[in-house]
């Protein structure tokens, strides 16, 4: 039983060295392994998750994809928290409710919205980028008219001044008097005696920017769109400020409010609407002035001449002698001319508007280059006038313009 004593406490579990090291061996492999794995899923765990966010990624653009496109309209008026009146795109105008998200603060009259498709609930206000039409509306920093190139407006020119160019430079001499400038003036005239002229030399002599709107431009017959463009160009004024905001050709929009009976004619009624609002809407010693041109002040609306909107009217009229020896010389300084007579050109040229006199001293170039010649003699110039007074009658224009105007 001599074993007996061999064994207890420390009875071995292997029985040689080789065993315990296979086991040791194996005990490495294991732990090896399980590192292995370890690391193995993290990886994919790692792997999951990309794909997890790669799938709500995909997601939400199926939802994108999915949702139905909003419909662009305009806010008319707001009723309460949750109702208003909005106008779509295509003219209808709806009560519809306004989804609470919204900063209510920020719905005004005329701002513009995205609504529903089925319910035309307000979901979102859109942010005026500039409608193109509007900022297209040559914002001209600076024309480079001078004052000097404008011939026989003297007295317009300082009338012009004063109502536009003082406000805008001193406006501190108005408050101290007490009296408020005018906000706007309307040139009125026949075609082509400077009004636009003057408009763009006001404007290169002040700081302001120059933003030019054409009225047959917002006579457009897209509903809804004139009224709104007016509005764009006001606030587009204010944002430039200190700004002159140009309307040339107003008649096109400011024509008297008859009973008219096509919708064209509405619209355009709207558009007037729109900007008689926005004459009314602001201070005569904002930083934005008006300067509007037409040459039919006879089909003008009277709302429009009312006192606190364009309520200095100035008359350009056709040139008289000296007007037109000061437009002659104005543009024969630029050409190179060899005893001319001023005198007998002024006096042929009775009737004729400032872009007519222009035309005449181009005219008598193209005679004088057609003859290879580089300087303008009295003769070219005086079958110039005989080609343009032809031009004038062949336009149905009789000898004196002053038959048609006014
Ligand atoms: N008083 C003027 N002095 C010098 N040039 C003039 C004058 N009036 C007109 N012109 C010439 O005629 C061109 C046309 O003038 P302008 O565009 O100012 O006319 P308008 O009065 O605005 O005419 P419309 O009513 O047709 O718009 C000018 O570019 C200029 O060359
Ligand atoms: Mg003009």
């Amino acid at each position: 039983m001599g074993t007996e004593v061999d064994s207890g406490a420390s009875e071995p579990l292997v029985s040689d060295d080789s065993d315990l090291k296979a086991l040791e061996k194996d005990y490495k492999e294991l732990q090896d392994e399980a590192q292995r794995l370890l690391s193995e899923r993290v990886h994919l765990e790692n792997d999951l998750a990309n794909i997890k966010k790669r799938a709500s990624r995909l997601d939400e653009e199926v939802r994108i994809l999915k949702s139905p496109p909003l419909i662009v309209g305009h806010l008319q008026d707001i009723l309460d928290d949750e109702r208003a009146i909005v106008r779509s795109s295509n003219g209808t105008v709806f009560q519809v409710s306004i989804n609470q998200r919204l900063d209510v603060d920020k719905l005004r009259p005329g701002t513009r919205i995205a609504l529903n498709q089925d319910t035309l609930s307000i979901i979102e206000i859109l942010h005026d980028a500039w409608d193109p039409m509007v900022s297209g509306a040559e914002v001209m920093e600076k024309p480079n008219t001078t004052y000097e190139s404008v011939g026989g407006l003297d007295e317009q020119i300082l009338q012009v001044r004063e109502a536009i160019e003082l406000p805008l430079e001193k406006p501190e001499l108005f408050r101290k008097v007490g009296i408020e400038p005018p906000k706007g003036i309307l040139l009125v005239g026949p075609p082509g005696c400077g009004k636009t002229m003057l408009a763009k030399a006001v404007a290169s002599h002040t700081n302001a920017s120059f933003i030019r709107m054409v009225g047959s431009e917002l006579a457009q017959k897209y509903i809804g769109e004139g009224g709104r463009m007016v509005r764009e160009l006001f606030s587009l004024a204010k944002d430039k400020s200190p700004s002159i905001i140009f309307l040339d050709e107003i008649d096109a929009i400011g024509a008297k409010r008859l009973d008219s009976a096509t919708s064209g004619d509405r619209e355009v009624q709207r558009t007037l609407m729109q900007l008689l609002a926005e004459l009314d809407g602001f201070d005569s010693l904002e930083d934005v002035k008006i300067i509007a041109a037409t040459n039919r002040p006879d089909i003008l609306d009277d709302a429009l001449l009312r006192p606190g909107r364009f309520d200095r009217i100035i008359e350009i009229p056709l040139p008289d002698d000296t007007g037109r020896k000061t437009i002659l010389s104005i543009h024969f300084k630029k050409m190179s001319t060899s005893r001319i007579n001023v005198a007998k050109i002024v006096e042929l040229t009775e009737g004729f508007s400032g872009a007519e006199l222009k035309a005449t001293t181009v005219e008598a170039g193209m005679i004088a280059i057609r003859d290879n010649r580089s300087k303008v003699m009295q003769e070219d110039i005086l079958h110039a006038v005989d080609r343009i007074k032809k031009k004038r009658e062949s336009n149905g224009l009789s000898s004196s313009p002053d038959a048609l105007y006014g």
